[in-house]
């Protein structure tokens, strides 16, 4: 790997990413693969920016390009989420520590959840840049904080699969379905999972930060695209640019 080899920024909502590219340096677009890719430098560190688009398998090609096309040394994902764990509220964050992707069901030839011929269900976030991620997270938590969002840090498992969930009684059945093989996720999204997966094939560290957007049930949140603005790119923004100084340093 080189020594220029970028650190992969990908975002999964377009706001989260133009607050970036505002700090991105030596700026220069390539498109690869039908994505728009930003190469250049943030906080000192060379770095790849992409949007993941939405679903597994867009964004596991994605992830691909920025890793076989761009020699990403390691992957960091931000986005938002819907949080089904206790206490996981909107505008807290997660850290997901373990990835499942909850509408894989290759039963009964593999158990249920399991990656076929992966012989695993979970994958889990490089654990020294989720405890990197955890850090820049808590160093910008007391600005990012207001009265209406106390902007919680969680960690532990996200799932992910291909559909919005948007009902009490959706996210009973799939945290039901999960709970029988032991798994409890904290928040649900629809790419987290699979882009783990690709990092896990490439052995690049990865790790994914998702504020929460809404309880996945039935309140739709009041105005998703001002929480997008006001909240979710803030705390990516922020949170992105201490975790590349905490990276810088190491
Ligand atoms: N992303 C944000 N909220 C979500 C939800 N409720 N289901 C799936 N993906 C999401």
């Amino acid at each position: 790997m080189s020594p220029d080899s970028p650190i992969a920024i990908l975002s999964a909502l377009a706001e989260e990413q133009e607050g970036l590219l505002e700090h991105l340096q030596n700026a220069q677009q390539v498109v690869h693969g039908g994505r728009v890719f930003w190469t250049g430098r943030m906080q000192g560190l060379p770095v790849v920016l992409a949007l993941s688009r939405i679903g597994k398998v867009a964004a596991a090609t994605t992830a691909t390009g920025l890793i076989a096309h761009f020699g990403a040394t390691h992957v960091v994902f931000t986005g938002v989420a819907g949080g089904v764990g206790r206490g996981v509220q909107v505008g807290d964050v997660v850290v997901g520590t373990h990835y499942v992707q909850h509408d894989m069901d290759a039963s009964p030839l593999f158990p249920r959840f399991e990656i076929p011929l992966c012989g695993q269900a979970l994958f889990a976030a490089d654990a020294s840049l989720a405890a990197t991620a955890c850090e820049a997270f808590k160093r910008v938590q007391p600005v990012l904080r207001t009265e209406q969002y106390p902007a919680h840090l969680h960690q532990g498992l996200i799932a992910s699969g291909d559909r919005f969930i948007s009902s009490s009684a959706e996210v009973a059945v799939l945290l039901d379905g999960l709970a029988a093989y032991g798994y409890r996720p904290l928040a649900v999204e629809m790419e987290g999972a699979a882009v783990a997966q690709v990092c896990a094939d490439y052995r690049v560290p990865f790790v994914a930060m998702r504020t929460i957007s809404d309880r996945a049930d039935d309140t739709a949140h009041a105005d998703f695209p001002q929480f997008v603005r006001e909240t979710a790119s803030r705390y990516a923004r922020a949170f992105v640019m201490e975790i590349l100084n905490l990276l810088s340093k190491e």
